[in-house]
Order: C-alpha cells, then structure tokens, then sequence
C-alpha cells in the first residue's frame, strides 16, 4: 500500500467511526459531569425526584423555573420562579450563584470557574436520572 492509499484509507476510516464518536462524547461529558457533581454538588443535592437534602433536590431542573420543590425553604432570590433554569442561566448560576440570585442560601458553594466542568455538569443534569 502506498503511503497516499494509507492516509486516504485512514481518513475513511475516521469518517465513518465519526457519528459514533459524537454519541460517545455527549455520553462522555454527562458521565464526566456525574463526577463532577458527585465532587462539587453532591453533598447537598441530589437528583432523584423529591429527594429534598440540604439543597432543593435537582431532578429535571433544566428548564425549571427556580424555588419549585415543595418542602423546601427558599431564599427569596429563588422562591416562586424568580429564576428559570435554562442552560444559559444554570451555566451562570454554577459559574457564580450570586450573579443570578443575589442574596441565594447556596452557601458556602464558591462557584466552578471552568466552563469545560459546568458544561458537563448540565450534561449530567439533563441526562434521565
Ligand atoms: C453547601 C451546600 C450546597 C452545595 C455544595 C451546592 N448547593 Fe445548590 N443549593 C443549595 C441550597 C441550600 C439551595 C437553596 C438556595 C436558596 O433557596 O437560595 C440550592 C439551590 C440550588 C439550585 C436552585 C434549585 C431550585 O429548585 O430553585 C440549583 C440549580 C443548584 N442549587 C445547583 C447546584 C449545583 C449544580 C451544585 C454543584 C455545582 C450545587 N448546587 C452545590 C445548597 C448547595
């Protein structure tokens, strides 16, 4: 084989694998984000339904508006929707809590800088739990 054949062949190659490995990385984030959430997130919160621990619990928060669990007492920088979790918002909620909901109870949480790691972390939040 000639070395133009071997990279065109290589080149097939990769083309072909390729819608496989965008599924894979998707799945990959939401896993590296479950790491991250279980470091970062975990001990306050959790993600099974109604599962209130010292934070609201986190099932299906994508696309929810803010203060929605019951038995769960808000700030009121929270309570009653005052903030609806869309990507972008939760994204800047996780960056730095205090830019969206002045005057939050997420204390002492200090924010995650890297959007590499909140990026996975939405991943892992939109991901069926
Ligand atoms: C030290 C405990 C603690 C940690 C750590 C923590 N949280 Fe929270 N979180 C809370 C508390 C308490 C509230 C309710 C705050 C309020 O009412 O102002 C909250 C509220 C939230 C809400 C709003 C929920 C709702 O129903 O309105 C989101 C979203 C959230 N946290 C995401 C996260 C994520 C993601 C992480 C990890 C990156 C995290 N939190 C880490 C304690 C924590």
């Amino acid at each position: 084989m000639t070395m133009r054949s071997r990279i065109l062949l290589t080149a097939a190659v990769c083309a072909l694998s390729l819608p496989a490995a965008v599924g894979a990385s998707a799945q990959d984030a939401a896993e590296e984000g479950k790491l991250l959430f279980n470091n970062a997130c975990r001990t306050c919160h959790s993600v099974n339904e109604g599962d209130n621990r010292l934070g609201p619990s986190l099932h299906g928060i994508v696309g929810r508006p803010s203060g929605a669990m019951e038995r769960v007492n808000y700030s009121s920088a929270l309570a009653n929707g005052a903030v609806t979790f869309d990507e972008a918002t939760l994204d800047r909620f996780i960056e730095n809590p205090d830019a969206v909901a002045s005057g939050h109870g997420m204390k002492p949480f200090g924010g995650i800088r890297s959007p590499e790691e909140r990026a996975a972390i939405i991943a892992f939040l939109k991901s069926p739990s």
